[in-house]
């Protein structure tokens, strides 16, 4: 008899759980000259209720078809996905993604309708954005973007964030700067949260759980577990679990 979850239409499931489970047999990709590609086998990982688990992997290994599979913007796969209770969602892209004629404030709005205006400007103040609240994305720098784009994603108050390379292409000092807001925002929030990165440190840096993929089709080759609470990682320390994650990875014969 299958289990009482099983999803005939590959809608990811809120069982009640607080728990993130994915059990992925397998996805392909079928490019538009009909070429088959295996991204994803018998890729499983379970999340904690209120964790941050980060995957790492190399490039074009299955990251972000897998966030897709969990937003539930695809279903064309074969397995198992169980989100955290309710399983409302906030996802953060790879880019912004943000409606460029609507101004920053609208852009939250637009998202999350029934969000109080008072939550709407606590967050925006949160994130150090108050005084962009009138401006449309043109006028933003890509950091700022990012940042709007993870108030719109908090906005709906999830049950589960995903965030797809959220410092990625920001420079050295915005990057840090945004990382540690998603650092202390996860902390006080407790949302399960699953990120992408292919960068060990700011896995190290954000998450409880690394989750370590291997080259196309990619599973998890080792999970990495930070016992170390983010406010206590010093350098040193965060510098040894980023030798281990490399360690692991090459003992797979991945490079990032
Ligand atoms: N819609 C699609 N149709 C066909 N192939 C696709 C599609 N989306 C992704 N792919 C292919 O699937 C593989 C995995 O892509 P994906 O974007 O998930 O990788 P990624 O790990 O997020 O990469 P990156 O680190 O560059 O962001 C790649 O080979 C990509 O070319
Ligand atoms: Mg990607």
């Amino acid at each position: 008899m299958k289990p009482f979850w099983c999803n005939p239409l590959n809608v990811p499931s809120p069982v009640g759980a607080s728990a993130l489970d994915l059990s992925i047999r397998r996805k392909d990709h079928k490019t538009p000259d009909g070429v088959t590609h295996h991204v994803l086998a018998d890729l499983r990982l379970s999340l904690p209720g209120g964790a941050v688990g980060a995957l790492v992997g190399p490039s074009g290994c299955g990251k972000t078809t897998l966030l897709r599979l969990v937003a539930g913007l695809d279903r064309d796969y074969d397995g198992d996905i169980r989100l955290p209770a309710h399983g409302r969602l906030g996802m953060v892209f790879q880019e912004p993604r943000l409606l460029p004629w609507r101004t920053v404030i609208d852009n939250l709005r637009i998202a999350a309708p029934d969000a109080h205006d008072k939550a709407i400007a606590a967050l925006l103040e949160e994130l150090g954005l108050a005084e962009h609240a009138a401006h449309f994305p043109r006028q933003l720098s890509l950091g700022l973007a990012r940042r709007v784009a993870l108030a719109r994603a908090l906005a709906v108050d999830p049950d589960l964030l995903l965030l797809d390379e959220p410092l990625v292409s920001l420079d050295a000092a915005r990057a840090r700067e945004l990382r540690e807001k998603i650092a202390a925002l996860v902390e006080t929030r407790r949302i399960t949260t699953l990120l992408v990165t292919h960068d060990p440190r700011e896995a190290i840096a954000l998450a409880d759980k690394i989750f370590l993929l291997s080259p196309r089709p990619a599973h998890v080759v080792a999970t990495l577990t930070i016992d170390t609470p983010r406010s206590r990682l010093t350098p040193e320390r965060a510098h040894e679990l980023e030798k281990e994650a490399l360690a692991m990875l090459a003992g797979n014969g991945t490079k990032i």
